[in-house]
């Protein structure tokens, strides 16, 4: 998938009752990773996760990750250094992609809502997401794709 499409299917937000600031805003926080494929396991750099726009350096709360050999991409949440949980961004009601807002992850299509863990908060969907185990390897997260 390339920048523009991901973009676009990322940084989609709902423009109904959102200020061109606040939609700016929320689309510069996303962090795309073009991630690489390894055998199995998709590598993403661990330093996709920092933050250096401030004056303190700071942690990214999720990255999205994609490759073009991938049908969606992954969001993957940092809780601290070594805590991180990939989610694929397929909605287990119907299939359609999610949309990241920070800490959820919603369904354009009827709605459904996902917490951080990938765990249903709001219906339809009745099934958690896919999650992938994920490992730290030197300076990059690798994510296992095996089913
Ligand atoms: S496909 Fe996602 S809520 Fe229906």
């Amino acid at each position: 998938m390339d920048r523009r499409k991901f973009l676009h299917h990322s940084c989609i937000c709902g423009l109904a009752g959102i200020s061109a600031s606040e939609l700016l805003q929320g689309c510069a926080a996303v962090k795309y990773s073009a991630g690489t494929i390894k055998g199995s396991d998709l590598l993403i750099p661990l330093e996709d996760f920092v933050d250096r726009t401030a004056k303190v350096v700071q942690y990214r709360k999720y990255v999205i990750a994609g490759n073009d050999m991938l049908k969606f991409p992954i969001c993957v949440y940092r809780f601290n250094e070594n805590d991180f949980h990939a989610l694929w961004t397929k909605c287990t009601h119907q299939g359609n992609e999610l949309q990241v807002f920070g800490e959820k992850l919603e369904c354009p299509a009827h709605g459904s809502e996902f917490d951080t863990r990938g765990l249903v908060q709001e219906g339809p969907a009745d099934k958690p997401l896919r999650s992938f185990p994920v490992r730290i390897d030197g300076e990059y997260l690798k994510i296992s794709l095996e089913k």
